[in-house]
């Protein structure tokens, strides 16, 4: 119906327990976010499909789940101690503080028109202190992306998983960084979760794995339900990170306008390199079929589990008016995720509470196959389908009188809200057809 504003999705992930500020208690802290129950299993969906896709589905790429806290050299290595910075400026009048790289008029304040002072550069690491003492020598800091224990790694997963090039190791987990102004909701935050996937590849290779992989990445976006007509490429050119050599961003169209969700990069052999100079460790690697030896080049799909996120609830929510002529205003909230990645997949609804523990017995049922489930007896029946299309749920189970005689019960689809009776007997086999169907 309407084109969608950012409060109204804001103000439903609060309502339903999606996503809320952090501490919210004691007035939230900028740039942290909390998942509620739906929220989390929104989540920890969309990062089970990047798991199966990126890894559990293919023979040429292997897990790892490495600590936060990193040896301090590692960041020297990696650049980020001298490179990681963004320029911040800060507003002479109203004291606001801007990324100067952001600014639509880099001469006067975005909010006041006041004076801005010269740019400095700020760091974005987040450091912690390691140990009992407080000086330089104990500084760490939590890493401002996942990749680097990739990359610290990649000889003693080489040997032990047996791989040979080319072949990734891919990672789920969190990252931090200090931006300066974190905003629009989760999508710039200062703590967030990345699922990152470096691909070692012989630097002389005749593949083009830079384009397989932006073409497989690009395909995955269209899986977890983004519209084809939402998503683009966007070629790096002057704005190159300090350990690429190319890149592209997968952007997505938010509200907010197109923005970068994944990026795509080739880093050439910098990383590995740095890593050998530094530590003096060999990280080359001897490939057996040409009897050369190599530092292996990278390419590196980065993709934020909390941005992904929130593209998918961005495009998943819908309002459409039901309103029948000369009615009562009738406004239904859908959000219309792949039944594959929704918070809750099937919702068992007893059409009377008397019905509730023969229903249950579906419920427990349809836990056994492992789908994501809800039980609801509050309300009447209509109100029950339109809470559940509120958090997405595809499918509404009804189990009602006839159901003790016949042993079916009624589908209630979300999007077409069509019904259907369909056996119990057949319910799990049914219901992971269509997911399947969908995916
Ligand atoms: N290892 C490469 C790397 O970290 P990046 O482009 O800086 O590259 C990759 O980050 C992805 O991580 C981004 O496309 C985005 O999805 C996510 N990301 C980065 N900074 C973020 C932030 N402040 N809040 C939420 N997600 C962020």
């Amino acid at each position: 119906m309407s084109e969608l504003n950012m409060k109204d999705l804001v103000s439903l992930c609060k309502r339903k327990g999606f996503i809320f500020q952090s501490s919210e208690i004691y007035g939230g802290i900028n740039g942290f976010w909390d998942y509620g129950p739906y929220g989390v299993e929104l989540k920890n969906a969309i990062k089970k499909f990047w798991w199966d896709e990126m890894v559990r589905l293919r023979d040429d790429v292997v897990g790892q789940d490495a600590s936060i806290i990193m040896h301090p050299k590692v960041w020297e290595a990696s650049g980020h101690v001298e490179g990681f910075n963004d320029p911040m400026v800060d507003c002479k009048e109203c004291k606001s503080r801007f990324r100067e790289d952001q600014l639509k008029n880099k001469e006067k304040c975005d909010k006041c028109g006041g004076e801005l002072t010269e740019p400095k550069m700020f760091n974005l690491m987040l450091s912690t202190q390691i140990g009992a003492s407080e000086d330089s020598s104990s500084t760490a800091y939590l890493r401002p992306e996942t990749a680097q224990s990739i990359f610290t790694n990649f000889k003693t997963i080489q040997k032990t998983s047996r791989k040979k090039i080319p072949f990734g190791i891919a990672q789920i987990g969190k990252a931090f960084r200090n931006e300066i102004t974190p905003r629009n909701f989760t999508f710039r935050s200062r703590e967030f979760e990345q699922m990152e996937m470096q691909y070692f590849v012989d630097p002389e290779s005749e593949t083009d794995h830079y384009e397989y992989w932006s073409e497989t990445r690009r395909n995955f976006f269209e899986k977890v339900g983004i519209p084809k007509e939402k998503i683009r490429f966007h070629e790096h050119g002057d704005e190159l990170a300090h350990y690429a050599s190319k890149a592209r961003d997968i952007e997505v169209e938010f509200p907010f306008g197109w923005q970068e969700v994944e990026g795509i990069h080739d880093r050439g052999s910098f990383d590995l390199t740095q890593h050998e100079t530094f530590s003096k460790e060999d990280m080359k690697y001897f490939d057996e079929a040409t009897k050369r030896k190599f530092i292996p080049h990278v390419v590196e799909t980065s993709i934020g589990a909390d941005r992904l996120a929130l593209a998918i609830l961005c495009c998943a929510y819908h309002v459409e008016d039901l309103t029948k002529e000369g009615g009562k205003q009738d406004l239904r909230t859908v959000m219309r995720f792949k039944a594959h990645i929704a918070p809750v997949q099937v919702a068992v609804l007893p059409l009377i509470k008397k019905l509730s523990d023969e229903a249950k017995e579906v419920e427990i049922l349809l836990k056994k196959y492992g789908f994501r489930t809800e039980f609801d007896t509050a309300g009447q029946i209509g109100r029950r389908y339109r809470r559940q299309d509120e958090i997405g749920t595809p499918f509404c189970v009804t189990y009602d009188f006839d159901t003790r005689d016949d042993h079916q019960v009624t589908i209630r689809f979300r999007d077409s809200m069509e019904q259907k009776r369909v056996a119990i007997s057949d319910l799990a086999s049914y219901i992971q057809g269509l997911i399947v169907e969908e995916m």
